[in-house]
Protein backbone atom coordinates (compact mmCIF):
# COMPACT_ATOMS: atom_id res chain seq x y z
CA UNK A 1 0.00 0.00 0.00
CA UNK A 2 1.53 3.44 -1.27
CA UNK A 3 0.92 6.38 1.71
CA UNK A 4 0.37 9.91 0.04
CA UNK A 5 -0.65 13.10 1.05
CA UNK A 6 -2.37 15.40 -1.23
CA UNK A 7 -2.43 19.75 -0.24
CA UNK A 8 -2.60 22.55 -1.85
CA UNK A 9 -0.24 25.58 -1.26
CA UNK A 10 0.51 29.12 -2.03
CA UNK A 11 3.68 30.45 -3.29
CA UNK A 12 5.13 30.65 0.45
CA UNK A 13 3.54 27.07 1.24
CA UNK A 14 0.12 28.66 2.97
CA UNK A 15 -2.47 26.79 3.30
CA UNK A 16 -4.61 27.89 5.83
CA UNK A 17 -5.88 30.64 8.01
CA UNK A 18 -9.02 30.71 10.76
CA UNK A 19 -9.27 26.88 10.15
CA UNK A 20 -10.19 27.65 6.43
CA UNK A 21 -8.58 27.18 3.36
CA UNK A 22 -7.35 30.25 1.45
CA UNK A 23 -8.72 29.92 -1.58
CA UNK A 24 -11.85 28.53 -4.12
CA UNK A 25 -10.83 26.40 -6.95
CA UNK A 26 -13.19 24.10 -7.68
CA UNK A 27 -11.27 22.90 -10.12
CA UNK A 28 -8.45 21.35 -8.21
CA UNK A 29 -11.40 20.68 -5.39
CA UNK A 30 -12.06 18.04 -7.96
CA UNK A 31 -8.71 16.79 -8.65
CA UNK A 32 -8.88 16.03 -5.03
CA UNK A 33 -12.04 14.37 -4.62
CA UNK A 34 -11.02 12.08 -7.79
CA UNK A 35 -7.50 11.32 -6.43
CA UNK A 36 -8.91 10.19 -2.90
CA UNK A 37 -12.33 8.60 -3.85
CA UNK A 38 -12.75 5.13 -2.65
CA UNK A 39 -9.56 5.58 -0.28
CA UNK A 40 -8.90 5.98 3.18
CA UNK A 41 -8.37 9.96 4.28
CA UNK A 42 -7.10 10.77 7.31
CA UNK A 43 -7.03 14.29 8.38
CA UNK A 44 -5.99 16.34 11.56
CA UNK A 45 -9.34 16.70 13.99
CA UNK A 46 -8.97 20.79 13.55
CA UNK A 47 -8.85 19.65 9.36
CA UNK A 48 -12.17 18.02 10.01
CA UNK A 49 -13.49 20.43 12.06
CA UNK A 50 -12.99 22.90 9.27
CA UNK A 51 -14.97 20.93 6.60
CA UNK A 52 -18.20 21.91 6.08
CA UNK A 53 -21.29 20.04 7.99
CA UNK A 54 -22.73 19.19 4.70
CA UNK A 55 -19.26 17.71 2.94
CA UNK A 56 -18.44 15.97 6.23
CA UNK A 57 -17.44 13.47 5.87
CA UNK A 58 -15.79 13.12 2.94
CA UNK A 59 -18.46 11.18 0.73
CA UNK A 60 -16.90 8.13 -1.05
CA UNK A 61 -13.61 7.77 1.33
CA UNK A 62 -13.21 6.36 4.79
CA UNK A 63 -12.86 9.29 6.96
CA UNK A 64 -9.95 9.12 9.51
CA UNK A 65 -10.05 11.25 12.05
CA UNK A 66 -6.39 11.71 14.21
CA UNK A 67 -6.94 13.21 17.57
CA UNK A 68 -5.22 13.05 21.40
CA UNK A 69 -8.59 13.56 22.93
CA UNK A 70 -9.71 10.39 24.62
CA UNK A 71 -13.02 8.63 23.62
CA UNK A 72 -13.45 11.09 20.94
CA UNK A 73 -16.53 9.83 18.83
CA UNK A 74 -16.94 11.78 15.50
CA UNK A 75 -20.30 11.26 13.60
CA UNK A 76 -18.92 9.47 10.31
CA UNK A 77 -15.10 9.19 11.08
CA UNK A 78 -13.39 6.47 12.59
CA UNK A 79 -10.95 8.53 15.27
CA UNK A 80 -7.30 7.15 15.71
CA UNK A 81 -4.76 8.19 18.34
CA UNK A 82 -1.70 8.76 15.81
CA UNK A 83 -1.43 8.47 11.53
CA UNK A 84 0.24 5.78 11.93
CA UNK A 85 -2.55 3.79 13.21
CA UNK A 86 -4.94 5.08 10.50
CA UNK A 87 -2.10 3.69 8.13
CA UNK A 88 -2.26 0.67 9.59
CA UNK A 89 -5.88 0.44 9.45
CA UNK A 90 -6.37 1.16 5.94
CA UNK A 91 -3.67 -1.45 5.27
CA UNK A 92 -6.03 -4.29 7.19
CA UNK A 93 -8.41 -3.07 4.98
CA UNK A 94 -6.78 -3.61 2.24
CA UNK A 95 -6.59 -0.45 0.52
CA UNK A 96 -4.21 0.36 -2.21
CA UNK A 97 -3.38 3.84 -1.79
CA UNK A 98 -4.33 5.83 1.48
CA UNK A 99 -4.29 9.80 1.43
CA UNK A 100 -2.89 12.12 4.05
CA UNK A 101 -5.05 15.22 3.92
CA UNK A 102 -3.87 18.03 6.52
CA UNK A 103 -4.14 19.84 7.74
CA UNK A 104 -0.39 21.70 9.22
CA UNK A 105 0.45 19.79 12.01
CA UNK A 106 -0.62 16.28 10.67
CA UNK A 107 1.30 17.09 7.52
CA UNK A 108 4.84 17.87 9.30
CA UNK A 109 4.30 14.79 11.81
CA UNK A 110 3.83 12.32 8.85
CA UNK A 111 6.94 14.02 6.97
CA UNK A 112 8.80 14.09 9.84
CA UNK A 113 8.21 10.35 10.82
CA UNK A 114 9.25 9.66 7.16
CA UNK A 115 5.80 7.75 6.48
CA UNK A 116 5.29 9.34 3.16
CA UNK A 117 5.56 7.58 -0.53
CA UNK A 118 4.15 10.38 -2.68
CA UNK A 119 2.48 14.06 -2.50
CA UNK A 120 0.46 15.23 -4.87
CA UNK A 121 0.88 19.64 -4.41
CA UNK A 122 -0.72 21.68 -6.08
CA UNK A 123 0.80 25.47 -6.51
CA UNK A 124 -1.28 28.17 -6.23
CA UNK A 125 0.45 31.25 -7.85
CA UNK A 126 -0.48 34.14 -5.55
CA UNK A 127 0.60 34.91 -2.05
CA UNK A 128 -1.50 34.50 0.99
CA UNK A 129 -2.01 35.90 4.28
CA UNK A 130 -1.86 32.77 6.39
CA UNK A 131 -1.62 31.16 10.10
CA UNK A 132 -1.01 27.79 9.08
CA UNK A 133 2.35 26.35 6.52
CA UNK A 134 3.31 23.38 4.87
CA UNK A 135 6.49 22.22 6.37
CA UNK A 136 9.86 22.75 4.13
CA UNK A 137 11.17 19.10 2.94
CA UNK A 138 14.34 18.45 1.30
CA UNK A 139 13.77 19.00 -2.55
CA UNK A 140 17.02 16.79 -3.46
CA UNK A 141 14.81 13.65 -1.85
CA UNK A 142 11.86 13.56 -4.37
CA UNK A 143 11.41 13.51 -8.06
CA UNK A 144 8.79 15.91 -9.06
CA UNK A 145 6.45 14.95 -12.21
CA UNK A 146 4.19 17.62 -13.43
CA UNK A 147 0.87 16.68 -13.71
CA UNK A 148 -1.32 19.52 -14.89
CA UNK A 149 -1.08 23.54 -15.45
CA UNK A 150 -4.80 25.32 -14.96
CA UNK A 151 -5.51 29.22 -15.81
CA UNK A 152 -7.63 31.49 -13.84
CA UNK A 153 -10.84 31.42 -14.72
CA UNK A 154 -14.47 33.08 -13.80
CA UNK A 155 -15.07 30.45 -11.18
CA UNK A 156 -10.94 29.54 -10.12
CA UNK A 157 -9.63 32.96 -9.23
CA UNK A 158 -5.93 31.95 -9.31
CA UNK A 159 -4.06 29.89 -12.11
CA UNK A 160 -2.22 26.78 -9.98
CA UNK A 161 -0.36 23.94 -11.29
CA UNK A 162 -0.43 19.65 -9.69
CA UNK A 163 2.57 18.25 -9.71
CA UNK A 164 3.43 14.77 -8.29
CA UNK A 165 6.05 14.21 -6.22
CA UNK A 166 7.63 10.42 -5.69
CA UNK A 167 10.44 10.02 -2.71
CA UNK A 168 13.97 8.94 -4.27
CA UNK A 169 14.42 5.15 -3.54
CA UNK A 170 17.60 4.84 -1.24
N1 LIG B 1 -4.45 23.82 1.70
C1 LIG B 1 -4.67 22.54 1.99
O1 LIG B 1 -4.47 21.64 1.16
C2 LIG B 1 -5.19 22.19 3.35
C3 LIG B 1 -5.50 20.86 3.66
C4 LIG B 1 -5.96 20.56 4.93
C5 LIG B 1 -6.12 21.56 5.87
N2 LIG B 1 -5.80 22.84 5.54
C6 LIG B 1 -5.90 23.92 6.53
O2 LIG B 1 -5.04 23.60 7.63
C7 LIG B 1 -5.56 24.21 8.81
C8 LIG B 1 -5.65 23.17 9.90
O3 LIG B 1 -4.34 22.67 10.19
P1 LIG B 1 -3.75 22.63 11.71
O4 LIG B 1 -2.28 22.43 11.60
O5 LIG B 1 -4.25 23.81 12.44
O6 LIG B 1 -4.49 21.38 12.35
P2 LIG B 1 -4.61 19.82 11.90
O7 LIG B 1 -3.26 19.30 11.55
O8 LIG B 1 -5.72 19.66 10.93
O9 LIG B 1 -5.13 19.17 13.26
C9 LIG B 1 -4.41 19.32 14.45
C10 LIG B 1 -5.00 18.39 15.48
O10 LIG B 1 -4.69 17.04 15.13
C11 LIG B 1 -4.43 16.29 16.31
N3 LIG B 1 -3.02 15.89 16.28
C12 LIG B 1 -1.95 16.55 15.77
N4 LIG B 1 -0.82 15.85 15.92
C13 LIG B 1 -1.18 14.71 16.55
C14 LIG B 1 -0.48 13.56 16.97
N5 LIG B 1 0.86 13.48 16.81
N6 LIG B 1 -1.15 12.57 17.58
C15 LIG B 1 -2.47 12.65 17.76
N7 LIG B 1 -3.22 13.71 17.37
C16 LIG B 1 -2.58 14.71 16.77
C17 LIG B 1 -4.74 17.21 17.48
O11 LIG B 1 -6.12 17.05 17.73
P3 LIG B 1 -6.77 17.25 19.20
O12 LIG B 1 -6.63 18.70 19.49
O13 LIG B 1 -8.18 16.79 19.02
O14 LIG B 1 -5.96 16.36 20.11
C18 LIG B 1 -4.45 18.59 16.88
O15 LIG B 1 -5.10 19.64 17.56
C19 LIG B 1 -6.89 24.84 8.41
O16 LIG B 1 -6.70 26.21 8.12
C20 LIG B 1 -7.27 24.08 7.15
O17 LIG B 1 -8.13 24.83 6.31
C21 LIG B 1 -5.34 23.16 4.31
Amino acid sequence: MKVSLIVAVGENFEIGKNNDLLWHLPKDMRFFTQTTKGHYVIMGRKNWDSIPLKYRPLSGRDNVVVSRKMNLELEGAIVVSTIEEGIELARAKGDTEVFIIGGGQIYSEALRLDLIDKMYITKVHANFDADTFFPDFEMNNWIEESIEHFEADEKNTFSFSISKFSRKVN
